[in-house]
């Protein structure tokens, strides 16, 4: 069973890098498949039309979803930003209800797939739930990345009661001692534990959903674990396990096996983005970013609440941020831009991870101070 998994999953793999500039995954196809129709397969199809024709003004929508529910979290992984205690010059907070849903109304039409996080742990927002039931009685593809740290036998069910259609489990390490170091605050059995109730609850309850994936970031603390913790993890039942390549460029922690090193530079990749045109990515602050690699309050393209989608859709960030793409993937020389897309295109280097790898501790001081001045503190909305 479980080389079957991964020779279907290599399969995948290959077919995403050779067509798809590795963008393309198992939840892509899922959702293509499941959650079509007319409305949504047109738009698609325009998109691409937009972006072969270089239009920048664009009559399409988005067709990927991505909400951070929330940009608060309860752990303190060393190279992400959340983990390091930086906002961003963003209130932290949970998404309310009623904001997640008005922005699933403006653009269900064409959207295939709802990803419901980008930094923060979605499972500590309270409304989580009543969003995926919503986002799937809307026909939507529902998916997650989580810590597994908040699961608990009576939130699992409700998970797989509302009809959530992926769970990535973030979990580094097939032992406490790795686990915790990079996981920082985590507990290794707790979590594990959690993962084997959702897989045991999915089969009491009879239902092949959630897709549940193990993803395993490999540094050089634990990458003598990720054979044998591969081979647990489809004893227990997970779906899909994935080791991947860490975003960062300090040497003393990342793996001695290269096909564990991650391509952060991969101009490749940059030329085919098609970001600003396929994904709507909404901030926990309702700040619209450019993409998830993107951070930072300043870089934002708009903010819904104080407009409309329609309004920030083609707006002149929404519009720059395009031509500089098309300029990019027709070989001419970039237009000076101060938009976060210009540096990301000219140098190759994908921004937010390695942001937080270059910030010295002074650094990051320096923006906790800006931050805690704004007297920002966790917050929930309605
Ligand atoms: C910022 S997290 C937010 C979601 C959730 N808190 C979690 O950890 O799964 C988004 C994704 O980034 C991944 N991630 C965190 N640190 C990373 C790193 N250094 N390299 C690559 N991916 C990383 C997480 O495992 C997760 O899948
Ligand atoms: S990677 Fe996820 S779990 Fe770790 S600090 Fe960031 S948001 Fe939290």
């Amino acid at each position: 069973m479980a080389q079957g998994h991964k020779h279907f999953f290599h399969v995948v793999n290959w077919l995403s890098r050779k067509f798809f500039a590795s963008r393309l995954s198992y939840s892509h196809i899922q959702a293509f498949i499941y959650n079509n129709s007319l409305r949504k397969l047109s738009n698609l199809v325009y998109v691409q039309w937009d972006i072969w024709r270089g239009n920048i003004n664009t009559t399409t929508k988005p067709y990927i979803l991505i909400l951070e529910t929330t940009n608060v979290c309860n752990l303190k992984c060393p190279f992400c930003l959340t983990g390091k205690g930086i906002s961003g010059g963003r209130e932290v907070r949970h998404m309310g209800f009623d904001q997640a849903k008005a922005i699933i109304d403006d653009v269900a039409d064409t959207v295939y797939m709802l990803q419901m996080y980008t930094w923060g742990e979605p499972l500590l927002n309270k409304d989580s739930l009543k969003v995926i039931e919503y986002a799937k009685q809307k026909n939507l593809y529902v998916m997650l990345s989580t810590n597994a740290t908040a699961m608990t036998p009576a939130y699992n069910q409700r998970l797989i009661n509302a009809g959530i259609d992926y769970i990535t489990v973030a979990i580094d390490g097939g032992s406490d001692a790795t686990y915790k170091v990079y996981r920082r605050g985590g507990n290794y059995s707790k979590v594990l534990g959690n993962v084997k109730n959702i897989l045991e609850l999915k089969k009491l309850s009879g239902v092949t959903t959630p897709f549940v994936e193990w993803q395993f970031i490999v540094f050089r603390h634990n990458e003598h674990e990720v054979d044998s913790t591969e081979q647990m993890a489809y004893q227990i039942g997970i779906n899909k396990f994935t080791p991947l390549p860490a975003y960062t460029e300090d040497e003393d922690w990342l793996p001695l096996s290269p096909k564990y090193r991650a391509e952060i530079f991969n101009p490749e990749r940059l030329t085919k983005c098609v970001r600003p045109w396929s994904h709507l990515n909404v901030r926990a602050d309702g700040g619209v970013a450019s993409c998830c690699y993107e951070f930072f309050k300043k870089d934002d393209f708009g903010e819904l609440g104080k407009s409309r989608f329609s309004e920030v859709w083609n707006n002149a960030a929404f519009q720059e941020s395009r031509k500089l793409i098309i300029q990019h993937r027709r070989g001419k020389k970039l237009d000076d831009s101060q938009s976060i897309c210009h540096d990301c295109l000219e140098t190759g280097m994908r921004p937010s991870f390695l942001e937080a790898d270059q910030m010295d501790d002074k650094s990051v001081q320096l923006v906790m101070l800006e931050t805690s001045s704004m007297n920002v503190k966790n917050k929930e909305t309605a």
